[in-house]
């Protein structure tokens, strides 16, 4: 998998090649696959283009999953999430570290992977800017989370939501969440 954010993964499987990367947060006009396809005419001349599609990834805050106790007080509820693109990597340290809390166990590096840790980050800031600009802009299609103003995605079809990543289909139908109901 690609460790920087613009660089590309690859995997193979039979005679097929996956080529994934060009990312782009929810709700901004991404590259539409240009980049992948150009790459692939450069490197793959030969190569004839079967499928292609965009998957969401949740990310962290600061590169790092959340895995662990979904809080404080609810010691008995566990999350893993926010794998930034890494989910085989990231399951498999998931099932490490909560298997171990389960037994009672502990692994010196847990905390650094613990849902409760810091949260003051860069990134914090930026998200914080983009949820007011777009609670503030004026939109015929709001969010049902939080009120944020929908972009259409006009290569996928869907509503996305620059805030917190919500995805609805043309007809409304929510497809990610944090969002937990279609659009009215
Ligand atoms: S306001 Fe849209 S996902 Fe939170």
């Amino acid at each position: 998998m690609d460790e920087s954010r613009t660089g590309m993964s690859f995997r193979n499987y039979n005679n097929l090649l996956f080529i994934g990367g060009s990312g782009e947060r929810t709700g901004k006009i991404g590259g539409n696959w240009t980049e992948l396809r150009s790459f692939a005419k450069e490197h793959y001349p030969n190569a004839k283009e079967r499928y292609f599609w965009a998957a969401q990834d949740c990310m962290s805050l600061d590169d790092i999953p959340y895995i662990g106790s979904y809080s404080r007080s609810t010691t008995d509820f566990y999350v893993a999430s926010g794998f930034n693109k890494w989910g085989i990597t990231g399951a498999m340290v998931s099932a490490i570290i909560l298997s171990d809390m389960i037994a009672g166990k502990s692994r010196d590096y847990a905390d650094v992977f613990s849902p409760s840790r810091s949260i003051i980050k860069p990134q914090l800031f930026v998200n914080g800017y983009e949820a007011v600009k777009n609670l503030l802009t004026i939109s015929k299609k709001r969010c049902p989370h939080l009120g944020c103003t929908l972009k259409w995605n006009s290569v996928e079809h869907s509503w996305d939501c620059p805030c917190h990543g919500s995805r609805f289909a043309e007809n409304g139908k929510v497809l990610d969440n944090p969002a937990n109901g279609n659009l009215s």
